[in-house]
């Protein structure tokens, strides 16, 4: 069994309690942990132990929740490592499927490996005929996220074979039928938005050709499928796979550590995505660029996104690790480019919009001195868009590609011998212990 770096010998960090804390002035010795690449990290389980003190973290800006083999961020030189090997590697040179394999099982299959895994995959690509029914629930004009959180969520209600989380046989189909039906789930939101039939999975698809099949193909004649456009796509999915404990990671993890189902964890990682300070940004660029319109108004919205008294902030710029430029946006950025080029967009205005805005914030001191960037969402609507998806639909691609990653990262904290239900503390600001006063004998 590999050894489990957190039980080794680690080195101590003394800290200093102050006279005013409980207890009284004196020194307590943590242990430090070093991972195998980026900061130590203060291990604090026995701090309220030993100080009845807790730590106050809001948004965890300090706070490293678990140990990880997955993914490596270096915020401050754009770095992003899956399983050792960098994004930029596996964007120009891997698959989407065979990233999703890395990711779950830790390292690059073989070829017979990735063969049967694809094979797996796909022999899971159709969902219960009876799921059918619960997209006629929904409005036609739903926001396709409100469908996948409902319907993922309901997989659990479908496939009780697969809900013991305590056998990593089922565990194992759970994470293969969810990365399988996820595209299918995804397609039947768009068309049940566009009024159209639903369309069967094509087993002798690849991943993202699946998708574009069932996204945009239609029984009434024949959907030539265009390389380049299934190409984009699946690099698009490979830079939405993982990204270590991200809002919706966190979620995963945290709902699985209660022991809930795994389509039960992953719709609420769904949920999280779902909001514009996350996955929900790309969607909200699209939106953004569209309002400003034209390059001679870009100053008028840098004004504002640096306006305190205003809440617009600029979406697809900033980023709560990455303190240089995101590495998935480069990647995305010069596929952007390219794709247009093929597509035979001579001047694509929305992407020479984008560009003049990237370069004027790039410039401005206010995005230069607080380090922002634009992140993975700023390039990804656009190539989206060119690709005839529509913007609704944004997220939900995202959350199709991040499934991959919230499985990996369930499966790990599972297998983790020391996982625990997580369950924060606080710092309570409310009122003291008071007395209930009936209604005759309370003010007005
Ligand atoms: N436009 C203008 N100001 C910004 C922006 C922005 N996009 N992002 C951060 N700031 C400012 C913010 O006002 C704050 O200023 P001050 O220190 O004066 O109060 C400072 O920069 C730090 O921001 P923060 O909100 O404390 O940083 P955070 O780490 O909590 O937030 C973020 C990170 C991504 C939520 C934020 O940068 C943001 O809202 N960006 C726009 C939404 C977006 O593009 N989200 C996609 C993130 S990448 C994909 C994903 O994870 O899903």
């Amino acid at each position: 069994m590999t050894k489990h770096f957190l039980e080794e010998d680690q080195e101590l960090a003394h800290l200093e309690l102050s006279p005013g804390t409980p207890g009284g002035s004196r020194t307590v010795n943590l242990p430090v942990l070093q991972g195998t690449l980026g900061p130590s990290v203060l291990d604090i389980r026995k701090l309220y132990g030993e100080t009845t003190c807790f730590t106050y973290d809001p948004g965890y800006t300090s706070t490293a929740s678990c140990e990880s083999k997955i993914t490596f961020i270096d915020g401050e030189k754009g770095v992003l490592l899956h399983r050792g090997y960098p994004i930029e590697e596996l964007a120009d040179n891997s698959t989407f499927l065979e990233v999703a394999y890395l990711l779950m099982e830790g390292e690059l299959p073989t070829k017979e490996k990735f063969d049967q895994f694809s094979d797996n995959i796909t022999f899971h690509t159709m969902v219960h005929e009876q799921l059918r029914n619960f997209y006629s629930g929904f409005r036609r004009d739903a926001h396709p996220m409100a469908i996948m959180v409902g319907v993922v969520g309901a997989l659990s209600a479908f496939y009780h074979d697969s809900l013991d989380i305590h056998d990593p046989e089922q565990r194992m189909i759970a994470s293969h039928r969810l990365i399988a039906k996820m595209p299918t789930i995804a397609a039947m939101a768009y068309k049940y938005s566009v009024g159209q039939p639903f369309m069967y999975p094509g087993n002798d698809l690849k991943y993202a050709e699946n998708l574009l099949h069932m996204m945009f193909a239609t029984p009434a004649g024949p959907y030539k499928i265009n390389p380049i456009v299934a190409r984009a796509l699946d690099k698009i999915l490979i830079l939405h796979a993982d990204h270590e404990q991200n809002a919706s990671t966190s979620t995963v993890r945290l709902a699985g550590s209660s022991g809930a189902n795994p389509f039960a964890c992953i719709a609420a990682g769904i949920a999280c995505l779902w909001g514009p300070a996350h996955g929900g940004a790309n969607e909200a660029v699209l939106h953004m660029l569209k309002k400003i319109g034209h390059k001679d108004r870009i100053p008028e919205f840098i004004k504002r996104a640096k306006d305190k008294d205003d809440p617009f902030r600029l979406m697809g710029f900033g980023h709560r690790v990455y303190k240089h430029y995101d590495p998935r946006a480069s990647v995305l950025r010069i596929t952007c480019q390219e794709l247009l080029e093929e597509l035979g967009y001579k001047h694509e205005p929305l992407l020479e919009l984008a560009k003049e805005l990237e370069k004027i914030a790039l410039e401005d001191p206010y995005f230069v001195e607080k380090k922002l960037y634009p992140n993975v969402d700023f390039y990804s609507g656009i190539i989206l868009q060119a690709i005839g998806v529509p913007t609704s639909m944004f997220t939900v691609l995202f959350a199709v590609a991040r499934t991959v990653g919230w499985i990996a990262q369930w499966m790990e904290m599972i297998e983790d011998p020391l996982q625990k239900i997580g369950r924060p503390r606080q710092l309570y600001t409310g009122d003291t212990l008071r007395h209930y006063i009936p209604f005759t004998q309370r003010g007005a």
